[in-house]
């Protein structure tokens, strides 16, 4: 669980939000150079004087919770908490406990009174992420709750009122999951008051150097840059983990580093040879790659940079879980 206080930080010049939201552990300064991304700042300055759900969209590492997490800040509610939970992290059977709480003795193991994640964010706001991954048990129950403004703890009968603003991510395409019934059209439509989109890393280049240099900015290392030619593979690569891959990118060049600057060699294989001199160096390559080969090393590149989620990578990778799934079984065996 984490919260977030108001920090006495000047308002942005593009929207007037405060830039700074406390309790973002990695990047204490949001960045957004970018057009795409200034555009997606002053919607949120828009949205924290409303009080209605928001839907935040984008890829994954786009910065979802970062704009989240500003727009409870800018809100009226920003004095209060910030409470969020990854939907897909906790296990279905625990969700509902996890979100309204328990009674004593609610189930075995439930010894005392615990409050659920809505009673902790009572007066503030409430960041449901992955929002696609929760059971359709628990859509209705949430559902419920948004209607009539009440919580229920498991294993109790009396429900009480909770004033708690509601934001959620996916990365996924909500419409398409109501669409196959995986997700409810009513809570869809509750939930998708406003919706807010960050654009994904590869559509705002202008934000690439400046992020990289905030991470660098913030490492405490005495590295102070990059050489033109790390800058120019930086500004290539298609970042499909968007900024949270941008921020490892650095990290690996810092680790690697030999000077003051880091270099091209310094980054990961993958941000060095970019997807484009991969196709590059197979057709020059002696030995041609098979088309399976290539497939595979790139399914093992966006898992990587998805930091292993197969749920995300399959969606960046525009196939299913499954397909994903059998496919690095497959490779598994054959390479056995
Ligand atoms: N504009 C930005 N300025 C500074 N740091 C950022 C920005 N956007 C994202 N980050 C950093 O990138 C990382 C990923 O951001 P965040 O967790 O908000 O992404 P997300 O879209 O919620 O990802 P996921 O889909 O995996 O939940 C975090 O460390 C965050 O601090
Ligand atoms: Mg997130």
């Amino acid at each position: 669980m984490k919260h977030v206080s108001i920090q006495n930080e000047s308002p942005c010049e593009c929207c007037g939000l405060i830039p700074l939201a406390s309790g973002m552990k990695s990047s204490p300064r949001l960045v957004a150079r970018s057009g795409a991304m200034k555009e997606g700042l002053r919607r949120a300055s828009r949205f924290a004087a409303s009080d209605a759900p928001v839907v935040v969209l984008g890829e994954t590492g786009a910065g979802k919770e970062v704009l989240a997490r500003v727009l409870h800040t800018n809100s009226a509610r920003g004095g209060k908490s910030f409470v969020a939970i990854n939907v897909a992290a906790i296990p279905a059977e625990l969700l509902e406990s996890e979100l309204f709480g328990h009674g004593k003795g609610a189930f075995t193991g439930a010894g005392g009174v615990r409050r659920g994640l809505f009673e902790e964010a009572d007066g503030g706001t409430l960041f449901l992420d992955e929002i696609a991954e929760m059971p359709l048990s628990m859509q209705v129950k949430l559902l419920r709750v948004l209607q009539d403004g009440e919580v229920r703890r498991v294993g109790e009968n009396r429900p009480f009122s909770v004033d708690v603003r509601i934001v959620c991510a996916t990365h996924r395409d909500l419409s398409a999951l109501v669409g196959d019934g995986t997700f409810r059209e009513d809570l869809y439509y509750r939930l998708k008051v406003l919706t807010l989109r960050v654009p994904p890393l590869r559509e705002r280049t202008e934000d690439i150097m400046e992020l990289a240099s905030e991470f660098l900015r913030t490492s405490e290392d005495p590295v102070d840059g990059f050489t033109e030619a790390a800058k120019e593979c930086l500004l290539k690569h298609r970042w499909p983990g968007n900024v949270r891959e941008l921020h490892n990118a650095v990290r690996h060049g810092l680790a690697l580093a030999t000077s003051s600057k880091i270099d091209v060699c310094d980054l990961p294989d993958e941000v060095q040879n970019g997807t484009a001199s991969l196709v590059h160096n197979a057709q020059e390559s002696p030995e041609l790659r098979s088309l399976k080969e290539v497939e595979m090393k790139h399914i093992l590149y966006v898992l990587k940079a998805c930091d292993g989620s197969q749920a995300q990578a399959a969606d960046v990778l525009g196939i299913g879980r499954s397909t994903l799934w059998r496919k690095i079984k497959q490779y598994r065996e054959s390479s056995t």
